[in-house]
């Protein structure tokens, strides 16, 4: 434990001299638990206690993250997060989006598996005849660590199935510490999930195994739904092979009994020996999983309902202008550090203007502020009896305060009315605040996630001159990387090797990462796919029919359009564009090389009775073959769906030669 302000000092500065052994002679001055504990001690003191704004904090200290320890592998399926639900709301939202993905009737409740959402690490075991092969950390979802020697130290984990001696096994589960055991070593670190993260990230297996660590077994991927029906049947059978289960599981009928059972194990929440957040509602049947399949990130079949959010009282010391990638102005109140649930709370979100003006909000107001799971805290309202004589109105500034353009909102012209949200004008790199976020952006784990390359990396960068643009992480001067505090030889090789790997990505990733307006990672695969190629994308400066082309894509609207629009009429952000298309190696869209439409076009016409468009455009493409919204003589195929087909497109791809079919076709063609 660290004692005082002066203790604290000492110790940092040790850590840096140890961190430069570390780094540039690579040859550590104290073994790795050592060094870690230490390191962990000043971020808790950090935590703790409010440092004066000159002190340089460790959290602050760039280039300070150990180099890799452990061996990149390919995870055989993604590992995803979950979308969260907060209110009932949400819940009946995603009840609506199943149903119409599977086109069910608007009421259907398709059955749900509970499962209370352990706040801990995911894991990926991978049993091979039966026997515990490799283990993995999530990592960036696409690949995780192999950390099998750390789980092997876990008794939960079996390491040989009691009753299956299956080829290919693979397991998700999640590693977590017992609150009871967690009270042990409190001050080492600051929650049980990094106890748990940081005993299993150890170098040396060995301590690892010196802090108890358990797993709850919650799933397997796609690839072994064919061992069992439902997710209640597969927890089943993983009891039976050895695995530990949550004993809080439970079938769900529909909304009533997800609202009870929400309660029931809310109310429960303290008494468990183990942190959860929510309670994740699973789709039972696995074939209906399969045919929902995953966005990007998430999957459809299952959504995680979190806990109500928890509260705390501060006051406001000032009000402040944060400036996102997009040009938002976002006001934000720097509260006197307050500890919400564990966790120290100093800035809260006001969204915007109209919300201080209905909040009524005030510089020196006492407020109530709310922090749920990993969303930015906010304030929820004024305590307006404490309201102090001097407090003081917040003018917000119609000038960009960083560049000073002139600050707009937005006309809507479906809703008639301006956007609440206030934006710089500059739009791009023209504004110095703007610009750090692009890059930030650029950098970030779900665009082209550099090892070791942060965001305060991206802001001591800016500051040193020594970035303005994406494309000059390419073209750094390591030497003079070299001399900074808290980089050191070792690190700069590692940085060096983790941008050079970042230059190879894929179209859809590299569409995201430049950061157009309304372009989230969703749309911007959908634009990969019709782009196919850089080439083909790189024409979308000159040729301006590719806009009307792209709004009959599905999921792309009028806002995608003008935000693109916007985008490639702005001349800095062409020339990133040009730059970054001439450095980066971009692969091509990958669509699916094996699959019996390779090559193959469709086009559907009416509704089909059982399912969705966005289901068979997915099964379409799946199996290699693309979905044309307009007829054309290059299409091979066009399904004339019960409900309602256009007859004269019928008759016109008659007449051009394409293969009419019927729903009832249409289903025989894919084992439907
Ligand atoms: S299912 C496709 N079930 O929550 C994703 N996840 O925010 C399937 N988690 O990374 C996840 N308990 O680490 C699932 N019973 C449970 C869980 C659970 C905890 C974690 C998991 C995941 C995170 C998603």
């Amino acid at each position: 434990m660290i004692k005082s302000l002066k203790d604290y000092k000492n110790k940092k500065k040790k850590l840096i001299e140890y961190n430069k052994f570390y780094y540039d002679q690579n040859s550590p001055k104290i073994d790795d638990a050592k060094y870690d504990l230490l390191k962990k001690q000043l971020l808790i003191y950090e935590e703790k206690n409010k440092l004066s704004g000159h002190e340089k904090k460790v959290s602050d200290l760039v280039g300070f993250e150990p180099s890799k320890k452990f061996s990149r592998v390919k995870h055989k399926e993604s590992m995803l997060s979950l979308d969260n639900a907060f209110e009932e709301g949400d819940i009946i939202n995603f009840y609506k989006k199943v149903n119409n993905y599977l086109n069910l009737k608007e009421h259907t409740r398709l059955e749900l598996f509970a499962e209370p959402k352990i706040d801990g690490i995911s894991a990926s075991l991978y049993y091979k005849n039966g026997e515990f092969y490799q283990g993995l950390s999530r990592g960036d979802g696409v690949h995780g660590e192999d950390i099998t020697e750390n789980l092997y130290t876990i008794s939960e984990i079996p390491k040989k199935l009691k009753l299956t001696n299956i080829q290919q096994l693979t397991i998700r589960g999640e590693v977590y510490i017992k609150k009871s055991d967690f009270k042990k070593i409190s001050d080492k670190f600051a929650n049980p999930r990094n106890a748990a993260s940081g005993s299993l990230r150890q170098k040396d297996s060995n301590n690892t195994a010196k802090i108890p660590l358990c797993f709850f077994a919650y799933g397997t991927i796609f690839g072994n739904h064919d061992i069992k029906n439902t997710q209640s049947e597969f927890l089943d059978f993983l009891k039976d092979n050895g695995f530990s289960v949550n004993p809080f599981s439970k079938i769900i009928k529909n909304e009533n009994d997800l609202y009870k059972n929400y309660k029931d194990i809310e109310n429960k929440r303290s008494k468990l020996d183990y942190d959860i957040d929510g309670i994740v509602y699973k789709i039972n049947k696995f074939d209906l999983q399969k045919r929902l399949g995953n966005l990007t990130n998430s999957p459809r079949w299952a959504i995680a309902y979190k806990f109500s959010s928890e509260k705390g009282l501060s006051t406001i010391k000032n009000i402040e202008i944060q400036i996102g990638r997009t040009g938002a102005l976002t006001p934000v109140a720097k509260i006197q550090p307050v500890n919400i649930g564990g966790v120290v709370v100093s800035n809260a979100t006001l969204h915007n203007e109209d919300e201080i003006i209905r909040k009524d909000i005030r510089i020196g107001d006492t407020v109530l502020v709310q922090r749920a799971g990993d969303v930015i805290p906010n304030v929820i309202s004024v305590e307006r009896k404490k309201r102090p004589i001097n407090s003081k109105a917040f003018i917000f500034p119609k000038k960009c305060p960083s560049c000073g353009s002139k600050v707009k909102k937005e006309y809507n012209e479906n809703s008639k009315k301006f956007d609440a949200v206030a934006r710089c004008s500059s739009e791009g790199f023209e504004c110095e605040k703007i610009a750090i976020e692009k890059i930030k952006h650029f950098i970030s784990k779900e665009a082209l996630n550099i090892d070791g390359f942060g965001k305060k990396v991206v802001e001591k960068f800016w500051e040193l001159n020594f970035i303005r643009y994406p494309q000059d992480i390419f073209n750094l001067d390591y030497e003079k990387i070299e001399k900074l505090e808290g980089f050191g030889q070792q690190s700069v090789e590692n940085l060096k090797s983790a941008i050079k790997r970042s230059q190879a990505l894929s179209l859809e990733k590299f569409i995201f990462s430049i950061g157009i307006r309304h372009i989230g990672q969703e749309n911007a695969k959908i634009l990969a796919k019709f782009f196919k190629s850089k080439k083909n994308l790189k024409k979308i400066i000159k040729v301006h029919s590719f806009y009307k082309e792209l709004s009959e894509l599905d999921g792309i609207g009028e806002s995608q359009i003008n935000s693109l629009k916007n985008f490639f009429e702005n001349k800095t952000n062409k020339m990133v564009f040009e730059k970054l298309i001439l450095i980066l190696e971009i692969s091509d869209f990958k669509i699916a090389e094996k699959g019996k439409f390779i090559n193959q076009t469709f086009m559907f016409t009416g509704g089909l009775s059982k399912m969705s468009r966005s289901e068979a455009k997915q099964i379409v493409e799946n199996e290699g073959g693309k979905v044309l919204g307009t007829l054309s003589k290059k299409l091979n195929f066009i399904v004339s769906g019960d409900a309602k087909p256009t007859i004269k497109k019928i008759n016109q791809a008659k007449e051009f030669g394409i293969r009419v079919l019927t729903e009832k076709e249409w289903y025989k063609l894919i084992n439907f």
